[in-house]
Parts: C-alpha cells; sequence; structure tokens
C-alpha cells in the first residue's frame, strides 16, 4: 500500500490481514492530483507509484458535509490544513442539517488499469471535537450505527468495524482473495 499515513495502513492491514492477505506498506511522496472524484484521484495515484511489478493499492478518502452539497469531499486534505477542526465545525454553526459521509476509494493494479473499490459510513458532524484516536476528521464524525460517539472516541477495532476504509477495503479483499 503506497501511503505516507501510517494511520490508513495500520486500518487497512487489520482489515486485509481478516482476509488472509499480507498488506505491506511503501512509503511514498504524496502523488495526489486534485479531481472530483475519489476514483480518479486513487487511479492516477496508483499508476504514478513505481511498483516495480509489485501489485499495489492505493486509498483515498474524503469527508462530504450534505448542508454543504458534499463539500469538502475531495478536498478534505486541504480543508484540513486550512481551516481546521474547529473551522468545519464554525461552518456547521446553527445548521441543522448535520449529515456527513465519510468515502474511501481503494485503487488496486498489477500492471494495467487500476481497478476501484469504494467504501461509505454515514454519520452526522458533532458539536465539538471529541476523542484523541484516529487521525484527520475523526474526533468531529459520528457513525449512525454507533453508540453516539466520534471515531475519534473509539478503539481501532472499533472504527474498522464501520468506517468507509474497512468498507473498501474488505470489497478489494474480498475480490482479490477469489481473484488471486
Ligand atoms: P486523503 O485520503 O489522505 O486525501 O484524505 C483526505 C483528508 O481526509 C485528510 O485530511 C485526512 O486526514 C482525512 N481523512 C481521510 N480518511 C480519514 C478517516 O478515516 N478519518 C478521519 N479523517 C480522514
Amino acid at each position: 500500500m503506497a501511503t505516507g499515513n501510517l494511520h490508513k495502513y495500520r486500518e487497512a492491514r487489520q482489515v486485509l490481514s481478516e482476509l488472509g492477505i499480507d498488506l505491506r506498506h511503501l512509503r511514498v511522496d504524496r502523488v495526489e492530483i486534485q479531481a472530483d472524484d475519489l476514483a480518479d484521484i486513487a487511479a492516477y495515484s496508483a499508476e504514478q507509484v513505481a511498483a516495480e511489478g509489485r501489485p499495489i493499492v492505493v486509498e483515498d478518502a474524503g469527508l462530504f458535509i450534505d448542508h454543504y452539497g458534499g463539500f469538502p469531499g475531495p478536498y478534505s486534505s486541504y480543508a484540513l490544513s486550512t481551516i481546521g477542526l474547529g473551522g468545519v465545525l464554525k461552518l456547521m454553526e446553527g445548521v441543522k442539517d448535520r449529515g456527513a459521509s465519510f468515502q474511501s476509494v481503494v485503487a488496486f493494479r498489477h500492471g494495467g488499469e487500476a481497478r476501484c473499490f469504494r467504501g461509505v459510513v454515514r454519520g452526522r458532524i458533532a458539536h465539538g471535537i471529541r476523542g484523541t484516536s484516529g487521525f484527520g476528521y475523526d474526533p468531529i464524525f459520528i457513525p449512525d450505527e454507533g453508540d453516539g460517539r466520534t471515531f475519534g472516541e473509539m478503539t481501532a477495532e472499533e472504527k474498522n468495524a464501520l468506517s468507509h476504509r474497512a468498507r473498501a477495503f474488505r470489497s478489494f479483499g474480498e475480490w482479490f482473495a477469489a481473484s488471486e
């Protein structure tokens, strides 16, 4: 898995190990284009990585806020590094509909074209920053299928039972296990 984000690698590794797949980390500098579709970003990145004949996965994710038509979505990294969690919470002040989804696309490539697998988790934006686990937007995202805690308040196992990334990697892993 080519990524500069070890949190992502650990989450993905856990999911795939349950399917008997051994995932290794390939440290890369970010090779990311800006595009409106996560699949375009992930597939392009997978095609850029010098995998030297090995099978490779790249994952791209984003937080899509309903009230803002899916913003920041593919621009989630930029939003986090500019306005931060506090800025996102400020955008939500007075907003009734706090619904949001996390989406993830895993792009797999072993020569040829990349193949993409998606995962989604529905939830809502919390009223404050809660929890110190995970990374990124985890402390402000409450999954609908949980018990009211944010991802930031969950253990890695609890997040992996519900998360967009775990779903995308499970879908990839089931296909990979069946096709190898
Ligand atoms: P990217 O997939 O690395 O481009 O992620 C885009 C942005 O969303 C980054 O700021 C990440 O920190 C954030 N992000 C991606 N996945 C997650 C997640 O599982 N939880 C919280 N934030 C995430």
